[in-house]
């Protein structure tokens, strides 16, 4: 039997929003999450039947709320939609994590100006639209915590991805801020930043040169980043932290 089925899990009665929840490694947050107990509200870019699949398979098992919203995390007022809409749903949101994201690598010398803005606007600036508007509802329950999901290209750079690189590390930024801002009322807000995990954004980068250089010597799996996640949502005294899900990469 599950956590959620002998009603222990962790998260009972907690309400998660998990932003690119229909695949990879959102996907794999939302069951960590809802094997926990937790209700989930999956925000998804485009593919809706993805997302409503994972919704399906999270009632079904675990026996939770779960709900599919279409919504562009880059869009500031689609964004307020959706957060509006999820509250009159679920009743509250304790939990935000921010981590739909896109790359759009090229050289410094050759990047187009609409690709750097494009994954700004989507890896940082939605994360900065969500927690805008998920923080109030915090402060009004007096309880939430945000986990942002960087990259080890945040911490270590890594040639070709300029544009994802500054999104990841202002990301890291945005965690330390709203956590230093936020702590004094009880709202934590941590990051993860992984390495190279197998999903769709890393399934072209069989020839990375970064993969020789993982010390554990594998690729790691979207549930490894899962479990980093539900450890950072339920770690009481833990905010500001950045815990890197990386094999070893870039300790
Ligand atoms: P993925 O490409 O499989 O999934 C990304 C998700 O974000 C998709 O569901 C997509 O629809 C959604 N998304 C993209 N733009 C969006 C937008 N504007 N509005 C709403 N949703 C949007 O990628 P993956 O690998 O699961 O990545 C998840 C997060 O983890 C990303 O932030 C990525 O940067 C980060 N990450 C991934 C690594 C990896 O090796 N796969 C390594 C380090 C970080």
């Amino acid at each position: 039997m599950t956590d959620a089925g002998t009603n222990a899990g962790k998260l009972r009665g907690k309400t998660a929003v998990v932003t690119g929840g229909s695949r990879g490694i959102g996907a794999a947050v939302v069951r960590a999450f809802a094997s926990q107990g937790a209700n989930v509200a999956v925000i998804y870019a485009g593919n809706r039947e993805a997302a409503q699949e994972v919704c399906a398979r999270c009632e079904a098992e675990y026996q939770v709320q779960a709900r599919a919203y279409c919504c562009d995390v880059a869009d500031f007022a689609q964004t307020k939609e959706t957060v509006a809409a999820i509250r009159a749903d679920f009743g509250a949101v304790h939990i935000l994590v921010n981590n739909a994201g896109i790359t759009r690598d090229g050289l410094l010398v050759m990047i187009k100006e609409a690709d750097f803005d494009a994954v700004l606007d989507t890896n940082l600036k939605g994360a900065f639209n969500m927690m805008r508007h998920c923080v109030p509802l915090f402060l009004r329950a007096r309880e939430g915590c945000i986990v942002n999901i960087s990259s080890v290209t945040g911490l270590i750079g890594n040639a070709g991805q300029c544009s994802y690189g500054a999104s990841k590390a202002g990301l890291i930024g945005l965690t330390k801020s709203a956590a230093k801002e936020l702590a004094s009322r009880k709202i934590r807000c941590n990051a993860v930043a992984p390495g190279f995990i197998r999903t769709d954004m890393t399934k072209e980068q069989a020839e990375n040169p970064l993969l020789q250089m993982i010390p554990l010597g594998e690729i790691g799996e979207p549930e490894d980043v899962a479990e980093a996640v539900l450890y950072l949502a339920t770690a009481r005294y833990v905010t500001g932290e950045v815990l890197r899900v990386d094999g070893g990469i870039a300790m």
